[in-house]
């Protein structure tokens, strides 16, 4: 397998220096553009659909679910803003609302640069109870769930979420099987070690990395956020806000360095959190989730906040003492 240098990618980056705190005519373009394949580009601001289904911390079994017109407001106000990225997963659940259920009803018909990338894994029960790794034939079946819940023919793009280091050619070949079959567009991954990367590569083309990464979090990974860029693969950084809180979602206490960029720049501490993971490399993209119309309206607009040498150094710094 070849194996194509970020040169390949096609990267615009309009340069954009107002403060970007409130502004909600600031477009997800303001970002920039990655091209994912020769037929697919995508801004490299885009939104992810995990808080969608409830409020608070997701995967919680007494979760209160999200107002269903609040969710579907703010999916078509992220079109409206330009994002044409989406991240979900059959598994974005709470016990009344679905992610791709809220993403069907919101913005089906679909337009058509829109790209939808869920996942595939350890899926969970009925229950909201995780399950072991999928066996490929279930593989199948996941695939099959987001396609009858998207209301498509074809998934844009599809991650394989891994649990472990062990290997992932079973899995990943199914998938690119299914690629094959015409029922998947492009192969993700997600949860991986470059030893994963590596492997998938050489069965069949891998569009996205999507691990955790952020300010502090994950320092060890910054090699393989390199690498990635350097084989022509986007990564995908998850809880690039939400950091140490994981799935509870932002902890609302700030580190003084960051909290000293956002005032310099008129910003939010998340705005600042957002605009560093993009300015780790252009063919780094952004998936921040919310029900928030207000932190959806001030995500698109961190894509267009230009962070200074100086602030960079500061908070590369911060990031290599870890949280
Ligand atoms: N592959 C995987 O294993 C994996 C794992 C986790 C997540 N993901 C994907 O990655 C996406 C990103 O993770 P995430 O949803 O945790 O996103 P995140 O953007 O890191 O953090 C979201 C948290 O930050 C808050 N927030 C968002 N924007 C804000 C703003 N402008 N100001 C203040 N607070 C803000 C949200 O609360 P509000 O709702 O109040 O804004 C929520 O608590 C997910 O939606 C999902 O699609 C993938």
């Amino acid at each position: 397998m070849t194996s194509p240098t970020i040169t390949t990618a096609a990267v615009s980056t309009p340069a954009i220096t107002a403060a970007a705190s409130s502004s909600s005519t600031i477009t997800a373009a303001a970002s920039g553009t990655w091209r994912l394949s020769g037929d697919l580009e995508i801004n490299r601001v885009g939104f992810g659909a995990m808080r969608l289904p409830q409020r608070g911390p997701a995967f919680e079994a007494d979760a209160v679910p999200r107002d269903r017109d609040q969710a579907i407001g703010v999916l078509r106000r992220a079109v409206e803003l330009g994002v044409n990225h989406i991240d979900t997963a059959a598994f974005y659940f709470s016990p009344l609302r679905s992610a791709n259920e809220l993403i069907n009803r919101a913005l089906a018909p679909y337009p058509a640069d829109l790209v939808i990338t869920t996942k595939v894994g350890p899926g969970r029960d009925s229950s909201g109870r995780w399950l072991p790794h999928a066996t490929p034939e279930l593989l199948r079946g996941q695939v099959e769930e987001n396609l009858r819940q998207l209301g498509r023919d074809h998934l844009d793009v599809v991650n394989l979420r891994v649990v472990g280091t062990d290997s992932i050619a079973e899995r990943f070949g199914a998938l690119a099987d299914l690629r094959a079959a015409g029922l998947i567009r492009h192969l993700g991954i997600s949860n991986v070690t470059p030893d994963h990367l590596a492997e998938a590569r050489a069965i069949a083309p891998v569009v996205f990395v999507q691990n955790q990464y952020g300010i502090g979090v994950r320092p060890d990974h910054d090699a393989f956020v390199r690498a990635c860029g350097e084989q022509g693969v986007a990564f995908v950084p998850f809880y690039a806000i939400a950091a140490a809180g994981r799935t509870a979602g932002a902890t609302g206490t700030e580190s003084a360095e960051v909290l000293a960029v956002a005032r310099a720049h008129g910003v939010s501490a998340a705005q600042v959190r957002l605009a560093w993971t993009l300015h780790r490399g252009p063919h780094v993209l952004a998936i921040p989730g919310t029900g928030d119309p207000d932190h959806l309206a001030a995500n698109v607009a961190a894509g267009a906040l230009r962070l200074t040498e100086d602030e960079m150094a500061a908070l590369d710094a911060l990031h290599r003492r870890g949280v």
